[in-house]
């Protein structure tokens, strides 16, 4: 989501002649797109603008500005002003299309600007210029904002209620992306079951998916985020019976205690979500399954830690992302018990070593099998090698040419390890 932001914000400056560089000190305009999910990505982002304060003195026309979901939380715009004085535009997450009036006023009239917008139901904007930069994939937002309010997130403080695109608007960017040459499209949304449910047309997830798996063509789409109260069967069929929806599930469970996800405000209980993952098994049986999961949760026991242990040994991720959970300002968890932090700390060693072993078991089923691959991008760091994507989101490695990029291609593969995949083509 916030890679795509990024791509927006570069369409907008690429419109007005700006053109990417390589290096911070040849720059005329630096944008820092922030993220607030977690402390940590705070403070990475804070440092990062304390970082080019020194170039603002060498180039006294340099513009930097600060815009995402940091500048939405609650005192953040005047703080900015007060700490990094030499900040020039703080904008809000929906003021990113005031961009350009920003820099021109302040080119123009040396006026500095701070614009954060706190509806939380603005407009969805069509027509925003993308300048993309992800490769043989391009992003797609089906929709913005969030309903769901977990009592950790910050999300739907400062992205604000949802908001679905046009079912139409999607249909025709999807079939501009493809005649554009990408082989992969990612629809994007933070809770993408729940698409259209704002429209009162009749919009829903499944309608659209449907229509989507109609276009005919070699390409691949897969999507995130799902919300596991809200993943039906419907779209699991859907999934299982398209050829270009791949086979390949974010679906995230944040704990396996049920007292835990209550205190979370997920909606659901082990027990539901384990019965959705039955479907996905029985309906889709290589399918992809990665998960989100947070330990440390306020009144978090050691038995329920184990609950989340014994649910990623039982589903079987392919992979998880996994997180320690960060106290958000505004958000009602922030005003429950914290856990100490060396808890969280030996919670996550653990988790992350049961899933890493996890993930080494199901590559090793990999072996000796041959997979489609969608070849991405050149194998970092290994000359003359190629990487890209199973239809169930595994990245494999294998020997091919640069030009092989954007195609698809057979590889068996011959070795694993941990989560890597390494293979041969072999002929169709
Ligand atoms: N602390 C830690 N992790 C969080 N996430 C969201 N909010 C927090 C928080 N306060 C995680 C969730 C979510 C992912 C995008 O980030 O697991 O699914
Ligand atoms: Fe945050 Fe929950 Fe919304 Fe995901 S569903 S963005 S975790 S509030």
């Amino acid at each position: 989501m916030n890679i795509h932001e990024s791509e927006k914000i570069a369409g907008i400056l690429e419109d007005m002649g700006y053109s990417e560089c390589s290096d911070e000190k040849d720059a005329d305009i630096i944008v820092f797109n922030t993220c607030c999910i977690r402390d940590n990505a705070e403070k990475r982002a804070l440092g990062n603008i304390g970082a080019v304060k020194h170039l603002k003195k060498e180039n006294k026309n340099l513009i930097i500005a600060v815009v995402g979901c940091m500048t939405q939380q609650e005192g953040a715009g005047l703080t900015l002003r007060e700490k990094y004085p030499y900040v020039d535009i703080v904008l809000g997450t929906n003021n990113l299309h005031e961009l350009e009036n920003c820099i021109v006023r302040l080119r123009n009239s040396k006026k500095k600007s701070v614009l954060i917008d706190t509806n939380d139901r603005p407009q969805v904007r069509e027509g925003e210029r993308v300048y993309r930069t992800s490769g043989t994939n391009a992003w797609l937002n089906i929709m913005y904002g969030c309903n769901n309010f977990c009592t950790y997130c910050i999300v739907p403080y400062v992205r604000g209620r949802e908001r679905s695109r046009k079912m139409s608007n999607i249909m025709d960017e999807f079939k501009r992306l493809l005649d554009e040459g990408y082989k992969e499209i990612t629809l994007l949304g933070q809770n993408v079951n729940s698409y259209g449910h704002d429209l009162d047309d009749g919009s829903s997830f499944a309608g659209l998916l449907s229509e989507i798996s109609k276009i005919k063509g070699k390409h691949r789409v897969r999507f995130m985020t799902s919300h596991p109260k809200d993943l039906n069967r419907e779209v699991i069929d859907i999934i299982a019976e398209s050829p270009t929806i791949c086979n390949n599930i974010h679906l995230p469970i944040q704990s396996g205690s049920d007292k835990i996800l209550q205190l979370m405000n997920r909606h659901y209980t082990r027990d539901y979500y384990l019965e959705t993952i039955d479907a996905i098994k029985a309906k889709i049986p290589d399918c992809g399954i990665t998960t989100d999961i947070m330990v440390g949760f306020p009144y978090e026991t050691e038995e329920d830690f184990q609950d989340t242990l014994d649910i990623v040994r039982r589903v079987k991720y392919s992979s998880a992302f996994t997180f320690v959970y960060s106290v958000r300002r505004g958000t009602k968890a922030a005003l429950m018990p914290q856990i100490p932090p060396e808890v969280s700390k030996d919670r996550i060693t653990r988790l992350i070593a049961e899933q890493n072993k996890i993930t080494k078991e199901l590559s090793g089923l990999y072996e000796g099998k041959v997979y489609e691959v969608l070849c991405e991008d050149k194998a970092p760091k290994k000359e003359g090698y190629v990487c890209g994507r199973t239809d169930s989101g595994r990245l494999v490695t294998f020997k091919g040419e640069d030009k092989l990029i954007g195609s698809f291609v057979n590889v068996k593969i011959n070795k694993s390890q941990s989560a890597s995949l390494f293979g041969d083509i072999v002929e169709d």
